[in-house]
């Protein structure tokens, strides 16, 4: 089923709250929250992105020389200071920033948490794609990448929103976002 796009956009109460996208990786959540933002007349800001140019180090270069816990500081640290400046924003999250339990709690108290959420199933086809960018990925079977995403799939109730991400593309998934993100919105403000 395809969603029509509204015009006009007010999410109530969560008007002052930045909205950040989690999920595993790949699933979407850079190309997903450059079309919200643009939906929502929003800025965007990807964590991954601000993390590179705040370090001069691409993603890769700082896995794979060890600088991982350097990386996971940054990221916490970056989206902090985003999700509380001024105007509210919509940030994508790397896959693994909520994994850290703060930044959880700090989401959950000052942000709106949305999950893309995609099966292991439909994940799979995409491993070997992925293990070129991805350094987490690279060294794991698929057996390893599974162990991965399983528990990081059960932080996620703790997070507010989970939408299913379906298949055909990121304006369908995006389209898909925003409904959900507008029919919780309507229900928690009326
Ligand atoms: C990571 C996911 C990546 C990136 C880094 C670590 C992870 O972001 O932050 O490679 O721990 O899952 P994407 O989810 O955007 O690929």
């Amino acid at each position: 089923m395809s969603r029509a796009e509204p015009e006009q956009i007010d999410l109530g109460a969560l008007g002052s709250r930045s909205i950040v996208l989690g999920g595993f990786l790949g699933v979407g959540k850079t190309s997903i929250g450059r079309r919200l933002a643009r939906r929502l007349r929003r800025s965007f800001f990807d964590l991954d992105a601000l993390i590179v140019s705040r370090l001069g180090a691409s993603v890769p270069d700082l896995f794979n020389s060890g600088r991982e816990p350097l990386f996971r500081e940054t990221e916490a640290s970056i989206l902090r200071d985003l999700v509380l400046a001024s105007p509210p924003s919509v940030i994508a999250l790397g896959g693994g920033a909520y994994d850290n339990a703060g930044s959880r709690e700090f989401l959950r108290e000052h942000a709106f948490v949305i999950h893309l959420d995609q099966s292991w199933q439909a994940l799979y086809p995409a491993l070997n794609r992925l293990r070129e960018s991805r350094p987490l990925l690279t060294a794991r079977s698929n057996a390893e990448s599974a162990e991965l995403y399983t528990p990081r799939r059960e932080n996620y109730p703790l997070g507010y929103l989970p939408v299913a991400i379906p298949r055909g593309g990121v304006a369908r998934a995006s389209r898909e976002v925003l409904h959900a993100l507008m029919t919780y919105a309507a229900k928690i403000t009326n």
